[in-house]
């Protein structure tokens, strides 16, 4: 690297959104709620399965690693923003920035391929249900989650490592709301082309591997489930599939609309919006995607909100004039 006469970046500011009080006040606000929102959803779902003992399954495993995940992610990425509207210098030391690119980078590259992940498991399911015990055994599933994060490591590790190789001279102003790689590109005062590429060929990798594996599954749960004969048959095999069906959509839908655009129509504003997407937003739908679509879970959290409200001495009170009636 060249040893140019420019002053060190020791910290970076990070712009946010808008100038405008009110409207920082008013996002604040909103940024709050959703974030508040994802932490009591995801950890309630986790608690969830943990205590009904019917959904001690591999895909509820899965579910509550995915969860997990949700609230790692915008626990990530949430302070900072939230400091963008409120805090007089919105600055973020160059440690900090770095700590959040890599956890971001582990956490964001872990959900696609927990989302994979979970694609194989409802593969297994529909199409080898007599063997799915055998192959989901926990210690493969934990495999497979760990696996997840294994992949997650590789990526935050090179992202991190190539971007904070660069040096940083001309600005420390990043136009965004938390560090990511795009944007502290911008910054760079050395040549990108490199950096440009590993980062290209990381997301290529992740994007591609992680769909196709997704796609060949379904087309496989499909084939199997048009073979199905009966009409309740059939309901039943999709409709174990169709909040993960959703899930999906809703994350690479979001992203596609990131990376599948023409380089014409670049804006860093749009860049932040889609951004809220899929750290923020996704996060929080989550949850409600597993919820109002699964009627186990919608059992399980009945059965937890009864046995919550309805103490024993309360239960025996109800139950004493039947016993009076039998008399
Ligand atoms: C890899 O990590 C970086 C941040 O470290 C992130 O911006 C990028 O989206 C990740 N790539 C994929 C494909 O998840």
């Amino acid at each position: 690297m060249a040893e140019g006469n420019h002053t060190v970046v020791t910290e970076f500011i990070l712009l946010g959104f808008t100038d405008n009080l009110r409207l920082q006040v008013l996002l604040f606000m909103v940024f709050l709620l959703i974030y508040l929102f994802t932490v009591v959803g995801n950890l309630g779902m986790i608690v969830l399965i943990r205590i009904n003992s019917r959904l001690h399954t591999p895909m509820y495993f899965f579910i509550s690693s995915l969860s997990f995940l949700d609230v790692s992610y915008s626990t990530i990425i949430t302070p900072s923003t939230l400091m963008t509207f409120v805090a007089e210098k919105k600055t973020i030391s160059y440690t900090a920035c770095a700590a959040q690119l890599f956890l971001f980078g582990i956490a964001v590259t872990g959900e696609c391929y927990l989302l994979a992940v979970m694609a194989y498991d409802r593969f297994i399911a529909i199409c080898n249900p007599l063997l799915y015990p055998v192959i989901m055994s926990r210690r493969f599933c934990m495999l497979l989650v760990c696996g997840s994060y294994f992949m997650g490591c590789v990526n935050a590790t090179v992202q991190t490592i190539i971007i904070f190789c660069l040096s940083f001279c001309n600005s420390n102003i990043i136009n965004h709301f938390f560090c990511d790689v795009p944007p502290i590109l911008k910054l760079s005062c050395s040549d990108t082309y490199i950096t440009d590429l590993v980062h290209f060929t990381c997301t290529a990798v992740t994007v591609t591997s992680t769909i196709l594996l997704i796609v060949i599954s379904y087309i496989c749960i499909g084939v199997t489930i048009h073979k199905i004969k009966s009409a309740k048959g059939r309901h039943k095999a999709f409709s174990t599939c169709a909040s993960h069906v959703t899930a999906v959509t809703v994350f690479y839908g979001t992203g596609s609309f990131m990376y599948l655009r023409p380089s014409s129509k670049y804006s860093v504003e749009h860049d932040k919006i889609i951004s809220v997407f899929y750290t923020l937003v996704i996060p929080m739908l989550n949850p409600m995607i597993y919820s109002l679509r699964n009627k186990e879970v919608k059992e399980a959290l009945r059965r937890t909100i009864a046995r919550l409200y309805c103490s024993p001495r309360k239960q025996q009170r109800f139950r004493t004039p039947s016993r009076t009636e039998r008399k």
